[in-house]
């Protein structure tokens, strides 16, 4: 049931944030130092845990990250995104990794989230679930967790494939907790357009790939800068599940985006063959065509901002006097 004006945790954590934004996982690509100049800037920074090769090197990341956050003045919140699929096999070590540091936000992703969330509870954490259509949702929901992430058409990497406007509407219907909104959302007028419509936050990946904290290689970040949507191809050929991938870099690796037809093998048991598929292949989400240049973290978020800000301002000053009441 719907519980208006009552904020859960999740919700009075975004409520903080400079702009109610969080600066998506993305493997091979986020890592500590833009998980921490997230933060800095004022927005939810976040890395996948297999970005980080191994657990002693996930202990390693996240004491940096604890450490450096420590003494920023007002850091916006961390987030690490756990993959719950069931062959993913270091789900057990990274939880241990989770436990020690308690990070304020724990983003579950590929699975259900039913036997992590009492833990990260145990220490005060809250638990987002990244979720494509309602069903999930509502699995996720009853699952206990504090925030579904609705990932809609046009994400970067694993997609969803409803409209954001029909996604945010239905689950808004029955869930009152928080709802993060994700999926070619690339601009500061589109995060105000996520709140407007029922999130209380919008998740950007794409985005913040030309910067100079992602962990890929400049060609990666060059190549976002030059597409535009029609540079992007969706398909479940890679991975086995639809995700969203950059036209040129298929063609690099010999593959025709036009006939993507073989159905790739969910698998994250074989860390090394899924680490050479995004490797050589690169994914990226319909909104690539917001970024202009290779910039940095912080630039982006105060872009974010201001945008974010003035399309505020521009919106209540177009109501007419009789609309504002
Ligand atoms: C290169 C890349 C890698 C990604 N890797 C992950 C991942 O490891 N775990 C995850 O939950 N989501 C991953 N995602 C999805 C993002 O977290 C997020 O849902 C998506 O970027 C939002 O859409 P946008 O790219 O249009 O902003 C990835 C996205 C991209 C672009």
């Amino acid at each position: 049931m719907i519980r208006e004006g009552v904020m859960n945790q999740a919700q009075k954590l975004l409520a903080g944030l400079k702009i109610p934004a969080l600066q998506a996982p993305m493997f091979l690509i986020s890592g500590p130092e833009m998980v921490i100049n997230a933060c800095k800037s004022g927005i939810v920074g976040s890395f996948p845990t297999p970005n980080a090769r191994t657990p002693e090197i996930l202990d390693q990341w996240m004491a940096e990250i604890t450490e450096q956050l420590s003494s920023a003045q007002n850091p916006a919140p961390w987030a690490v995104n756990l993959i719950v699929h069931p062959s993913y096999p270091r789900l057990e070590a990274d939880l241990q990794v989770i436990l020690k540091y308690k990070p304020p936000i724990v983003i579950t992703a590929l699975g259900s989230p039913k036997n992590v969330v009492e833990a990260i509870h145990s220490y005060g954490g809250v638990v987002l679930a990244d979720v494509v259509n309602t069903t999930y949702a509502k699995k996720a929901a009853s699952a206990g967790v504090d925030g579904l992430v609705l990932i809609s058409a046009g994400a970067g990497g694993h997609t969803g494939y409803l409209s954001p406007f029909v996604f945010v509407n239905e689950v808004r219907q029955w869930w009152d907790g928080a709802i993060v909104l994700g999926g070619g959302i690339s601009t500061g007028k589109n995060v105000f357009a996520a709140r407007a419509m029922g999130a209380d936050a919008a998740y950007l990946g794409t985005r913040f790939i030309p910067t100079k904290e992602a962990l890929c290689v400049d060609e990666y970040k060059q190549m976002i800068v030059e597409a535009s949507s029609d540079d992007i191809v969706t398909s479940d050929a890679i991975t086995g599940v639809k995700a969203n991938w950059l036209r040129q870099s298929l063609l690099n690796a010999g593959l025709d985006p036009d006939n993507m037809t073989a159905k790739g093998k969910i698998d994250f048991a074989s860390n090394g063959a899924d680490n050479k598929r995004w490797k050589d292949i690169w994914a990226a989400g319909q909104g690539v065509s917001a970024s202009e240049s290779v910039s940095d973290v912080s630039s982006i978020v105060n872009l974010l901002a201001r945008e974010y800000v003035s399309a505020a301002s521009e919106l209540t000053q177009t109501l007419k006097p009789g609309n504002r009441e």
